[in-house]
């Protein structure tokens, strides 16, 4: 009763105090000219945290802080590396860029920068590319880009934003989840992607954010919402609406069906090793579902886990790190099935934002005041066992090398010795929807 008489008042007094911030910011003085919301039929929703006091928060730390050791690579050179994929004979990596391209780190060149990046020569870790020209444009998304292309997210619906990328390990073909274009194939030549689908069901795809791709070639993807743009993910996740769709197309007949709906912006998923089950993360309520493919609960989800932030993209990873146990193809042994996950979470939750979902109107009153929620930058990764526990942590807590990570994606080198394999070393490659470096971390 005590919390139901205190939270009114408590959000007043909140909101007066960010009010006054706002009016007071240097840009405060614009602020009730650019609300956000301005033109916008914006209807916040009550979050429904099914976890409520007992949501990981400050859980789950790295106490080496392992990721301030992780190198910030080609700064300058890559604008909003979201996604990261290598090709089937290992070259990349490929990274969705801001602009609308996808880029590619030169395969030719790609030995020489790994060396010249392991011997470390230079003036330090953060120094950018010693190869000239290790990137090259691989595919566009959109074949109407011009000048504009690459100025600010205001044209990403005329040049396309690729996020979530993946290969088709069996055709080479690279498939693209362009927020505003839907989802894409590109052959392995690279050149301007095909469309091949904008709407699930008669309802357009206004914010396709990641896919998956199973053995028959089956594509599994997701809309983070049917309301909202790309451009607008911070209304997206202020309003909380049930908004965000998984989806499965199906490339020989073109036909695309809706498996969730509901969800609170959906982002990233994985098919597991068996692609028994897919795993989706739901950013605004910081947890991940886990939807049955085959087996006896085919068809049904579940929550698969909480999370102590909001999770971007989440990918397999071949190595559980800290047991080391593998298979022959590398795939980590360390829980039953030998699931492993890489979650990257975009910030960490913060107790008093999950009080805000609690408080639709509120929001508006800070929207409409422009003002913004200030969010601690971090680097935070998870690693996640097959049954949702949390087996792996890695920060960067204060930013100081690496921020705000949307994928991991882990590369294995080999050594060949005589006939045995041996893992050499393994690398977690950070992409960022927002940094122009893409992280780069040795195990
Ligand atoms: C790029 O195309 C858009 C849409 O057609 C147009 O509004 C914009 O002015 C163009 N930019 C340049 C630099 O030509």
């Amino acid at each position: 009763m005590a919390i139901a008489l205190v939270s009114p008042l408590a959000a007043i007094l909140f909101a007066a105090v960010l009010a006054f911030w706002g009016l007071k910011s240097p840009a405060g003085s614009l602020c009730l000219k650019s609300s956000p919301i301005r033109n916008v039929a914006f209807t916040p929703h009550q979050v429904p945290l099914d976890c409520q006091s007992t949501c990981p928060g400050g859980a789950h730390s790295d106490p080496g802080n392992r990721l301030s050791k992780a190198e910030a690579r080609y700064r300058g050179q890559v604008h909003g590396p979201e996604s990261l994929a290598f090709d089937p004979s290992g070259c990349g990596p490929y990274a969705s860029i801001a602009d609308g391209r996808v880029m590619r780190r030169r395969c030719d060149l790609a030995a020489q920068d790994d060396a010249t990046w392991r011997t470390g020569s230079g003036s330090g870790w953060d120094d950018g590319a010693r190869v000239d020209d290790v990137w090259e444009t691989f595919a566009l998304t959109s074949a109407d880009r011009n000048a504009s292309c690459g100025s600010g997210s205001g044209w990403e619906d005329v040049c396309g934003r690729p996020l979530g990328i993946r290969f088709n390990k069996r055709t080479g073909d690279l498939y693209i989840a362009d927020a505003y274009k839907g989802l894409q194939k590109v052959g392995p030549q690279g050149g301007v992607a095909e469309t091949l689908l904008t709407e699930v069901e008669g309802q357009p795809m206004m914010f396709t954010n990641d896919l998956d791709i199973d053995s028959d070639g089956f594509v599994y993807l997701t809309d983070s919402s049917d309301k909202y743009r790309r451009r607008q993910y911070m209304l997206e996740l202020a309003e909380a609406g049930p908004y965000g769709r998984l989806i499965k197309y199906d490339p020989s007949s073109g036909v695309a069906q809706v498996l969730m709906r509901g969800l609170r912006f959906a982002n990233g998923v994985s098919l597991s090793r068996d692609e028994s089950y897919l795993l989706v993360c739901e950013t605004t309520v910081s947890r991940i579902h886990r939807f049955w493919l085959k087996g006896a609960k085919a068809g049904t989800s579940e929550v698969f886990a909480h999370l102590p932030g909001y999770p971007d993209n989440i990918r397999r990873g071949r190595i559980a790190a800290t047991s080391g146990v593998v298979d022959d193809n590398g795939n980590s042994m360390a829980s039953e099935g030998g699931d492993f996950f890489w979650v990257a979470i975009h910030t960490r939750r913060m107790a008093f934002i999950s009080w805000l979902q609690r408080q639709p109107w509120l929001r508006t009153a800070l929207l409409s005041l422009s003002v913004q929620v200030p969010v601690k930058k971090t680097a935070l990764i998870l690693g996640l066992d097959g049954d949702g526990n949390v087996v792996e942590v890695l920060e960067d807590v204060n930013g100081r090398r690496v921020t705000t990570i949307s994928e991991v994606e882990e590369r294995v080198i080999y050594e060949k010795q005589g006939d045995e394999r041996s893992i050499q070393r393994r690398e977690l490659w950070l992409g960022s929807v927002i940094n122009d470096y893409i992280g780069v971390y040795t195990l």
